[in-house]
């Protein structure tokens, strides 16, 4: 198959070690222990790409929580579409529970604007977000997360549940591909 001939052809450069990653990830869940004292806490994943990092993330954390997910489709082909389109809810209601909206990557923002948007309408206590990535854009998306991984280049990354057209998500780095 091309496809597989393909994975094994290109050539990936690490960007972020595993190493590297589990220490953030384990940063990230002492700060988000200290910021949930009380209060129900349900963690929402955005599939498909944020799932690598909510399994580390919600077992790094101590205190209780829920985990539901969210699903939208915005990219096509490594490029933006420009639309949002949301592919399946959250299957608990929300209100006056702290939620914790976990993504992959935030590029332009406009995915994480639309699931902002959206999540509001269900009226949680609060509403938090954690990004594994942030891409350096000129945009102004950085002061939407709350709890943020590593910054990366304006490049397409992949690994650590970040895809190209559905391979990739399984690499424990996030790398990059060599040019
Ligand atoms: P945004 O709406 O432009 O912020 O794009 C966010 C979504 O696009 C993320 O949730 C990812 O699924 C996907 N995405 C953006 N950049 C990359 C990348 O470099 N690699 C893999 N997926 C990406
Ligand atoms: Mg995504």
């Amino acid at each position: 198959m091309t496809m597989g001939l393909s994975m094994t052809q290109k050539e990936i450069e690490v960007l972020i070690p595993r190493e590297r990653i589990d220490a953030r990830i384990e940063e990230l869940a002492r700060e988000i222990d200290r910021d949930f004292k009380d209060g129900e806490l349900v963690v929402v994943g955005v599939l498909k790409g944020s799932f690598v990092f909510m399994a580390d993330l919600v077992r790094r954390i101590r205190r209780p929580l829920a985990c539901d997910f969210v699903r939208v489709a915005s990219y096509d082909h490594d490029k933006s579409t420009g639309v949002v389109r949301m592919e399946f809810d959250m299957t608990q209601p929300v209100a006056g529970k702290d939620v914790l909206l976990v993504e992959d990557i935030v590029d332009s923002g406009r995915t994480l604007r639309h699931l902002l948007a959206h999540l509001r309408t269900k009226d949680p206590a609060s509403l938090k977000v954690a990004s594994l990535l942030y891409k350096e854009m000129k945009t102004d998306s950085r002061n939407l997360v709350d709890y943020l991984g590593f910054e990366v280049p304006d490049r397409y990354v992949i690994g650590f549940g970040l895809d190209s057209m559905g391979l990739y998500r399984s690499l424990p780095y996030v790398g990059t591909f060599k040019e």
